[in-house]
């Protein structure tokens, strides 16, 4: 049997007829850069959240930097986030001249460790951002308190957890602003590169939508400096149909993390992933840890089982940031994670039988 790590296909088939019609009302009103399909989309996304406003841009890591930019962050400031992260969170904060600083993951749920956060807030912090790893939301209740206590802005990452929830609450609606990437991949994906920005706050969604369109408040007045970052139309209304099926395609992911927790739970050697009484995960990514990574991939690849690693490399050890001077040992449980992470297939199309095999594959092989 093969089973890949990801099945954008299975999927397209599934509503190929609804993404047809959305792509063919685009071409017939050559709405293609911004418009009224993006409009659509940014107003059913931020209602999903529990947000009043959502800006469409080109990409999650756009969505980042925009945000930063617009809370005004820039040279001398520290930004602090997790090590175990997707390069693009650090990346945002040194493209406005900020200074990315790192807090230790929990060791249950992968996610920013609240409890090491105050101490690594100096007189030049200005945001935290969290990132709602692999879809489980960090610990958003003691991380808003700190960050309120100190007058610092908090930005999600949820560029992994759409439909994800803290006690109730969406993902992106709990800090001053949230952070979402329609990457293929997703679990709400686009067909090329998007992301959005929600928001509470009407002057951060006022000068993100700006921003993201070169500063104008009209065509051609430009008011304050900004760039080309608009999410285009085609990608607006496909996002619009796959909105439609997030909620059942999540619902499918939780059931077959749940059916991998199972059978794996009492496998010697092997660590499944936790959810936390307030969180619904929803299992963007499937992680499980193991001492010898190497010989289980390996060994699942020969039975036709892809998998993948999230991440090899925490940041602050990633080239690109060697100029920070942070020694290998300094946040020890994103390392570990680091060196013993292995990824399983995850999407919703995975079948039972599916789930199986692979639960076989890895049996057998640690
Ligand atoms: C946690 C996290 N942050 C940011 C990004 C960046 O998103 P994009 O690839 O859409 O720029 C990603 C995408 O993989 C991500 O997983």
């Amino acid at each position: 049997m093969q089973v890949p790590f990801l099945d954008l296909k299975a999927q397209y088939a599934s509503i190929k007829d609804e993404i047809s019609a959305a792509i063919q009302e685009v071409l017939d009103s050559c709405a293609f850069a911004g418009g009224p399909f993006v409009k659509k989309f940014e107003d059913d996304f931020a209602k999903y959240c529990g947000c009043k406003y959502a800006v469409g841009v080109g990409s999650g890591t756009a969505a980042l930097w925009v945000t930063l930019l617009a809370l005004g962050i820039g040279e001398g400031d520290e930004v602090i986030t997790v090590p175990n992260t997707f390069i693009a969170t650090a990346e945002a904060i040194s493209f406005c001249g900020a200074t990315p600083v790192f807090v230790d993951i929990d060791e249950e749920y992968y996610t920013m460790n609240p409890d090491l956060l105050e101490a690594a807030i100096t007189k030049n912090t200005k945001a935290v951002i969290p990132v709602h790893l692999f879809g489980q939301t960090a610990d958003m209740d003691p991380i808003m308190e700190i960050a309120n206590k100190h007058g610092l802005h908090v930005i999600e990452d949820a560029c992994q957890a759409h439909g994800s929830e803290y006690r109730g609450k969406r993902a992106g609606s709990m800090g001053h602003a949230g952070c979402f990437s329609f990457y293929p991949g997703k679990n709400l994906g686009a067909y090329g590169e998007a992301g959005a920005v929600v928001t509470n706050d009407e002057k951060i969604y006022k000068k993100i939508h700006m921003f993201r369109d070169h500063g104008q408040s009209q065509k051609y007045y430009h008011d304050i400096l900004g760039w080309n970052s608009r999410m285009d139309g085609l990608q607006g209304a496909i996002l619009q149909v796959k909105l439609g099926h997030l909620d059942e395609w999540n619902r499918r992911r939780i059931e077959n993390a749940k059916l991998y927790n199972d059978i794996l739970f009492d496998v010697d050697g092997i660590v499944v992933p936790q959810t936390a009484a307030y969180a619904k995960h929803v299992f963007h990514v499937y992680a499980v840890r193991v001492k010898n990574r190497s010989v289980m991939m390996n060994s699942l690849k020969e039975k036709g089982v892809s998998c993948g690693i999230h991440y090899p490399i925490p940041v602050h050890l990633q080239n690109t940031y060697k100029f920070l001077g942070l020694p290998k040992g300094i946040y020890p449980v994103a390392e570990e994670c680091a060196d013993t992470m292995v990824s399983l297939p995850m999407f919703p199309e995975l079948t039972k039988d599916n789930i199986e095999y692979v639960v076989e594959g890895v049996k057998t092989s640690i």
